[in-house]
């Protein structure tokens, strides 16, 4: 039997580099193996949990789709669809949410930042998040995930509901595991942390054009070029990641070497990488053009995915329903 993949992206803006690196690569390689049947959402309630403008939302979520379908994903092989539209994912939720503690919720890492960062929004939702990407994930009984490693205390919680509803239960979830890309981790194009949707200047969004991947990368923060060794964290670090995700290991070796020998001249590297990085977003944003002007073949593709997804997502539902004595 082949097994099974879910991921999803949230709706709350432009698609960025680490996104793409992050996600949608490890989506794309698994979509093309025929070992594997792949399921991709756009994770429409997980991004109710913060401010956002209900006029504005659906362009936001068809803008996921239209990502998605520019980038390569192929309704032939996936299903493509939103995730409110298979509303099973919130009944199987709170089914979940009876194995899961209040104090195991509170810890995690990034309900503990949103506390700290920004109190008042500090919502239910946001507290319950893990709670419905562990249904998202486990109705499909997905066994991988193309996330990035911010994701990975998410997939922990999926982990354990699996373990703690087949113990209680008897029910037959797999532990889901993080499929791993090259770009598993981005950084910051200001040299601090991960690449962000919330952080200003510290992405390149999938549909920039050259000239503004060039203004992005000349404000990445460098130093004189030279030294004994090659920095591990800041802007140079960051450079030298992208040299390696899109020119390729032996790239990064070579301004490595020319680091710690003759030095590196950014301007030169900055060029080289924003025609790097521009060369393989040039495709993308064509097939996005082409999609935002067939908005008939997009509607289908949500509409064919919801009732796809929505057969498996039943039976599972019905599944959990029994053995937890529920009918
Ligand atoms: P979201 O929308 O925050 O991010 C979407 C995907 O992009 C990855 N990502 C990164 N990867 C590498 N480096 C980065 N700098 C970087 N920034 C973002 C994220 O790891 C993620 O894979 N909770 C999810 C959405 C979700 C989901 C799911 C994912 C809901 N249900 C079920 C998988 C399975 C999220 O917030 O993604």
């Amino acid at each position: 039997m082949k097994k099974r993949v879910l991921s999803g992206i949230r709706a709350t803006g432009k698609l960025h580099l680490g996104n793409y690196l992050g996600a949608v690569k490890g989506m794309l390689a698994l979509q093309d193996d025929p070992g594997y049947e792949t399921l991709f959402m756009v994770a429409d309630l997980h991004s109710i949990n913060s401010p956002y403008d209900p006029k504005t939302f659906q362009e936001s979520v068809r803008s996921v789709v239209i990502d998605y379908l520019s980038a390569g994903l192929d309704p032939e092989k996936s299903t493509i669809f939103v995730q409110s539209h298979v509303p099973e994912h919130i009944e199987l939720s709170y089914l979940f949410s009876s194995v899961l503690t209040v104090a195991r919720m509170l810890h995690l890492p990034t309900y503990k930042d949103k506390l700290k960062e920004d109190a008042e929004n500090a919502n239910m939702a946001m507290l319950y998040y893990p709670v419905l990407m562990a249904s998202d994930i486990l109705i499909y009984k997905a066994n991988e995930v193309p996330v990035g490693d911010d994701q990975l205390p998410h997939l922990e919680i999926s982990r354990e509901v699996a373990r703690k509803m087949n113990e209680k239960f008897g029910t037959n979830f797999p532990e889901p595991t993080q499929f791993k890309t090259q770009g598993h981790s981005v950084p910051s194009l200001t040299g601090e942390g991960k690449m962000s949707k919330s952080v200003e200047g510290s992405f390149i969004a999938l549909t920039d054009e050259l000239e503004t991947i060039r203004k992005k990368l000349a404000s990445v923060p460098t130093d004189s070029g030279k030294g004994e060794k090659v920095p591990t964290e800041g802007g140079v670090a960051t450079l030298l990641k992208f040299v390696e995700l899109f020119m390729g290991a032996e790239k990064r070796q070579e301004y490595e070497n020319a680091y710690v020998r003759e030095g590196i001249r950014y301007s030169e590297l900055k060029n080289a990488l924003a025609e790097s990085i521009y060369k393989e977003l040039e495709p993308i944003q064509n097939k996005r053009k082409e999609l935002e002007s067939s908005p008939a073949f997009v509607n289908q593709v949500i509409k064919d995915g919801a009732e796809k997804a929505g057969a498996i997502a039943k039976e599972t539902l019905v599944e959990v329903k029994e053995k937890m004595g529920l009918i």
